[in-house]
């Protein structure tokens, strides 16, 4: 027989209707005639309100358990929904003092569930943004097939190191039979299976430069892999990016107008399509308040004089963490792009500028909760230029590609789980996605 989503009871608010449901028991208050439960299957942020008789004999019924209820909808004198049940079938107890380690009377702290991984989509704060996060893709891609981009699945496996940062996990076949099989004399093991060191990758833009010059508006979403050092609060090991590559563009505004174009439309199509799960996050709900305000533009002079004011001295290395987010607060809280960069600080394919060849047409965007959420470029498309910054051979393809037919480009890549901090107001990175990688993390 077929039962109903939460979300869809609730929204049709059948009355009288024979209804069924199933899903996971958070919270009980047992009374003298009936013990009323309320009711979460994930589908929605709103529980329904089940009412058991005392002749159901649901005493033994306990929070986290799942069951199977099929009932009468109706509307408690307060008008509140609810499900009085006919028939309680309890589909797995939940024996609460094994182990259970939630516990519906506590909020308990982020850093608390994060010790449950496997049970954690339990939590409201975890399935709020989980819902989201599934919401947000969805934005992402009715936002780019409305503006005519192509959708491009970009490899995982790949050659090249794209950021140059020396921050790419390798990838080995785990089989003593294929590497002695596969060996070849002037082949180290680590390149015995495609016959090149094979990284996981750190960015799809250099295979959707190459789907640029053919197709198009291109983009992409999906894992990207980074081996850094860091356990902060924004870093993760395998993460999500969104990246777009623009055809026919030089110019920085026209990509910087995408992005915030891009950024508004998520938080608008969120706020309307996830209303009660931002709600459970930030009871206030306050809409950011640079919705309706103009994202800031600072040269990376500009920024760095603005920080020094401050007494924040920017070193060789760039702008750091603290002062990311001073900058954005010294912009009332609006996100900052933060354009044309010392050349030395960014990576090889970024486009030298015209008026200051010590810098290149790059742009990092600032928001916060997270400061940087945004990297982007006009990619360098003088062959010459290109192929005196090549890092490697490897890459020759990618050089060729400036050769024939070749258009400006530019690009920009974002962090899905970044957005997902600023939108959701989450200050740990790892609590925006089920199963965080980040270093010694790695365990299921
Ligand atoms: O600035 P990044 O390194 O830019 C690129 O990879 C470009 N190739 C993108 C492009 O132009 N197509 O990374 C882009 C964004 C960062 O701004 C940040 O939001 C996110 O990716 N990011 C991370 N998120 C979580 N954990 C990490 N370790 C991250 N590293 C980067
Ligand atoms: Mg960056």
């Amino acid at each position: 027989r077929r039962y109903s989503v939460i979300a869809s009871v609730i929204k049709n608010a059948n009355v009288g209707e024979l209804t069924e449901v199933k899903g996971w028991v958070k919270n009980l208050r047992v009374q003298k005639e009936v013990v009323f439960a309320d009711l979460s299957d994930g589908s929605c942020a709103k529980k329904l309100q089940i009412v058991i008789p005392k002749r159901l004999k649901a005493d033994n019924l306990t929070y986290g358990s799942s069951v199977h209820i099929i009932g009468k909808l109706s509307k408690s004198p307060r008008g509140q929904l609810e499900l009085t049940a006919e028939d309680v079938n309890v589909l797995g107890q939940c024996v609460v003092l094994d182990g259970y380690p939630f516990n519906p009377r506590t909020t308990h702290p982020p850093e608390y569930i994060r010790q449950y991984l496997h049970l954690r989509s339990r939590t409201n704060y975890i399935s709020a943004i989980l819902r989201i996060r599934n919401a947000v893709t969805k934005h992402i891609h009715n936002f780019f097939t409305s503006n005519n981009y192509l959708y491009i699945h970009t490899p995982i496996l790949t050659s090249n190191d794209c950021e140059g940062a020396g921050e790419v996990f390798k990838v080995l076949p785990d089989n003593k039979a294929t590497i002695k099989a596969m060996r070849q004399q002037d082949k180290s093991d680590d390149d015995v299976y495609f016959g090149t060191k094979t990284f996981l990758t750190v960015s799809g833009q250099l295979h959707l430069e190459a789907m640029c010059r053919g197709l198009g508006n291109v983009y992409t979403l999906g894992p990207t892999f980074r081996a850094e050092n860091s356990r902060s609060r924004l870093h993760l090991s395998e993460f999500y990016m969104l990246e777009a590559e623009l055809a026919f563009c030089d110019s920085l505004e026209q990509l910087q107008n995408l992005i915030e174009d891009l950024l508004k439309y998520i938080f608008i199509e969120t706020r309307n399509s996830n209303e009660d799960d931002l709600y459970l996050l930030d009871k206030e709900k306050k809409p950011p308040l640079w919705l309706d305000k103009n994202f800031v533009t600072l040269s990376y002079d500009e920024a760095r004089n603005i920080l020094e004011k401050k007494g924040l001295n920017t070193s060789e290395d760039g702008i750091n963490k603290e002062q990311e987010l001073a900058l954005v607060e010294h912009c009332n809280g609006v996100p900052v792009f933060i354009i044309r960069w010392p050349k030395e600080q960014k990576s090889f394919y970024m486009k030298e500028s015209q008026v200051d060849n010590t810098k290149v047409e790059a742009l990092d965007l600032l928001a916060p909760i997270t400061g940087e959420i945004v990297g982007g470029s006009l990619r360098e498309d003088d062959y010459n230029k290109l192929k005196s910054k090549l890092p490697s051979d490897a890459l020759n393809w990618y050089l060729e590609l400036r050769k024939f037919g070749n258009i400006p480009t530019a690009g920009f890549g974002l962090g899905l789980e970044r957005l997902l901090q600023v939108l959701c107001n989450v200050p740990n990175i790892k609590d925006t996605l089920p199963f965080p990688r980040w270093p010694h993390n790695c365990d299921m």
